[in-house]
């Protein structure tokens, strides 16, 4: 469901091109979760915005569900994004002003679909804050939510529109050890309830350990680790 091959990109910085992935081959069954580690600088946001379509790679291909995002324009980068992908981000990204519930529908907003079904949306999202533990806080705005509940509250809106695709770039990065820890049950059930396949980069070995398969990149290049990790 989802190959790179030979995926490089580079950007240009004041001191001359920056190289920062140089060759990357991945491939993920459909369904499957997997963690990517490395150090900071390493490209690893980067290889999840490649993935994600949020930007295009210099060279090589990604393939996601049929489809090769390389040779697509901003259109259609668009809207598979909308069609397949869900993001969470190490900040929640919720927008202050609207109520939690608004938040989680906001995908479907920028995108047109609340107009078109906007009863069974809401009827989604609300199950989802349900499934997230929020269901109660619902109406409230995201300024009297905990962090771990303003993370609950990103992956619910990740997942209003069904994507195949979860992508999380350091989820637990602001988040103490003991909600950390629920987020990551968090996302382990949502891809196993969903069938999601799931991508999560993080410098959190016990989240990294929770995913079928585990990589690090590092020198611009992923490789994945064979062994089990100790649980
Ligand atoms: N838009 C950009 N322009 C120039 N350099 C960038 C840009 N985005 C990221 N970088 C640089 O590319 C490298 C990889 O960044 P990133 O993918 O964010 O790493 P990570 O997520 O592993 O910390 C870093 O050195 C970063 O400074
Ligand atoms: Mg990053």
């Amino acid at each position: 469901m989802l190959e790179l091959r030979q995926v490089r990109k580079h950007y240009s910085t004041a001191a001359g091109p920056l190289e920062v992935l140089r060759g990357i081959d991945l491939r993920l069954d459909k369904g499957q979760s997997a963690s990517i580690v490395g150090p900071s600088g390493c490209g690893k946001s980067t290889l999840l915005n490649l993935i994600g379509g949020l930007d295009k790679p210099d060279e090589g291909a990604v393939w996601v569900e049929g489809r090769d995002l390389s040779t697509m324009n901003e259109e259609a980068l668009a809207d598979f994004r909308n069609r397949f992908v869900g993001f969470v981000f190490q900040q929640h990204h919720l927008l202050p002003q609207c109520t939690v519930l608004e938040n989680v529908l906001l995908p479907a907003l920028a995108c047109g679909r609340l107009r078109e079904e906007p009863s069974a949306l809401q009827r989604r999202a609300m199950e989802l804050l349900d499934q997230v533990g929020l269901a109660d806080r619902a109406g409230e705005l995201p300024g009297r939510l905990s962090g771990g509940q303003r993370q609950r509250a990103a992956v619910a809106r990740a997942l209003l529109l069904r994507p195949v695709l979860l992508l999380a770039d350091e989820p637990t990065g602001s988040l103490d050890e003991q909600t950390a820890v629920s987020v990551i049950n968090l996302l382990d059930e949502v891809h196993r309830l969903y069938g999601l396949t799931l991508i999560v980069v993080t410098h959190s070995a016990l989240l990294a350990a929770r995913m079928q398969r585990r990589f690090v990149l590092s020198g611009g290049l992923l490789s994945e680790q064979t062994q089990d990790p100790v649980r």
